[in-house]
């Protein structure tokens, strides 16, 4: 069955399209600095886009639209390598042809957008993909779109209460991140971020695994489970975790960990809930449950970001009554689409198990990394860390204030990447699968650069 318009003629035109916006796209492929004429045209957008915003940005970047690869280029001129994607989502790099496919695809078709109403192919693609990449393995079954990643947390949330009702308390880590809508702010760890906030979700936060204390770790984080329900009794309903936390700068435990605390949550009964919207796609597998082996525990699993699109696995029990869970949107044909393919490529590449493209991208970095700490940035390189393309490391004395500094003279050096975590504060890399060889090259030598012109100052 054909979805869309088709002819021979749009065939053809599309193709046409495809090669010449390909071609075009392809020349941003380097580096390069800012047009000192151009710096006011790129001023004036983003101070105008701060007023109606009412807030200002942090670095000084509005995209042309223009980019490849890892590079994106700048309203000021300059060619930048992107090294966190737009906080993830774009795992493929810039301008992949994908999803130029993807969004001349969807041109094809009669709508901006599809939702749960009125079911369209693209949307039954990704929940198809998705819950036949999950369920060899694992007891998921299900998936539902949700706007964001928050939301999807949402729908997750509710669908563990409805089953547990009234059992309605959560558990979840210190330093989690689980989005900023009305419930996830509550999950979410850091207070900053939810200033002046009636509390809408009841939520206890337990220590995630400890890199400085590998051995305490678990035994630490099992004393305050129990001490919960010592304190509590048996009033919760869900763990809620991620097993990369994203925010926080990569923090991941060993395997062991995971398995000790998911048989204790098992055996009180709660459900096991995964938050992957960060780490989605950007392990050394598809999931980072799946790298981890622990495909027979989970319950729930949000994703977004990288998928393009953003939702919520779940298991048959799980599935919750009509009413509970609906909304307008599944997302716009072109991202569905681009979801789709995102996950055939990955998949059907060689980008995951060990050795494969992400493993061997996390080992690059982190090995240079370590080589730059122990070589010439000595001392001004701490923590270095991170799995498959979700890289970190700590910069002087990894306070807000350095990490600040020192990112935004990364990007004055060509690249963009951002933090995560307080006290430590990490620099951040979310890696796209297109770096090539060359490029680390080239990026670890800005790293060096800057580095050291930080310490210079
Ligand atoms: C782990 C995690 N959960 C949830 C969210 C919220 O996703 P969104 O920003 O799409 O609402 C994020 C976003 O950074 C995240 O990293």
């Amino acid at each position: 069955m054909q979805f869309g318009v088709h002819s021979e003629n749009i065939s053809e035109l599309s193709d046409r399209l495809f090669s010449s916006i390909l071609e075009e796209q392809q020349k941003v492929a380097h580096l390069k600095p800012a047009d000192p004429e151009k710096l006011p045209q790129s001023k004036s957008l983003i101070e105008s886009f701060a007023k109606v915003k009412g807030r200002g940005f942090f670095y000084d970047y509005f995209s042309t639209g223009r980019g490849h690869g890892p590079f994106t280029e700048l309203v000021d001129g300059s060619i930048k390598y992107d090294l966190i994607g737009g906080i993830g989502p774009a795992i493929l790099g810039h301008s992949h042809p994908l999803y130029i496919r993807a969004n001349l695809e969807a041109a094809q078709s009669d709508l901006m957008m599809c939702g749960n109403l009125l079911p369209y192919n693209e949307a039954y693609l990704v929940t198809k993909k998705m819950v036949d990449l999950v369920s060899e393995k694992s007891r998921l079954r299900h998936f539902w779109f949700s706007g964001s990643g928050s939301f999807a947390n949402d729908t997750a949330l509710k669908i563990i209460w409805q089953k547990q009702a009234p059992k309605y308390k959560i558990i979840a880590f210190e330093k989690a991140f689980a989005g900023r809508s009305v419930a996830t702010q509550d999950i979410t760890y850091n207070e900053e971020y939810r200033q002046e906030m009636p509390k809408s979700v009841d939520v206890d936060h337990v220590p995630h695994f400890n890199h400085r204390d590998p051995e305490g770790s678990l035994k630490r984080t099992l004393d305050a489970l129990n001490q919960l329900y010592d304190k509590n009794g048996d009033v919760y309903g869900g763990l809620m975790i991620e097993l990369v936390q994203g925010e926080a700068g990569f923090v991941y435990a060993p395997k062991e960990f995971y398995e000790e605390v998911f048989k204790w949550a098992k055996a009180k009964g709660l459900y096991i809930w995964i938050d992957e919207v960060q780490s989605f796609a950007r392990t050394r597998e598809l999931f980072a449950f799946q790298m981890f082996g622990l495909d027979e525990y989970v319950d729930v699993v949000t994703v977004g970001k990288a998928l393009q699109a953003c939702g919520t696995l779940y298991t048959e029990e799980l599935n919750p009554k009509p009413g509970l869970v609906a909304g307008t949107f599944n997302g716009g044909l072109a991202a569905l689409l681009a979801g789709a393919k995102t996950l055939d490529y990955l998949t059907q590449g060689p980008f995951y198990g060990v050795g494969a493209r992400f493993h061997d991208l996390e080992q690059k970095f982190i090995s240079r990394i370590e080589n730059l700490a122990q070589t010439s940035c000595k001392g001004k390189i701490g923590y270095c860390g991170g799995v498959g393309t979700m890289i970190s490391f700590e910069v002087g004395d990894s306070s807000k204030e350095m990490t600040a500094k020192f990112l935004k003279e990364l990007f004055n050096n060509g690249i963009i990447a951002f933090s995560a975590g307080k006290n430590p504060t990490r620099v951040r890399f979310l890696l796209p699968s297109s770096l090539t060889d060359e490029h680390i090259d080239e990026v670890f030598t800005i790293i060096e650069k800057t580095v050291l012109d930080v310490f210079a100052d």
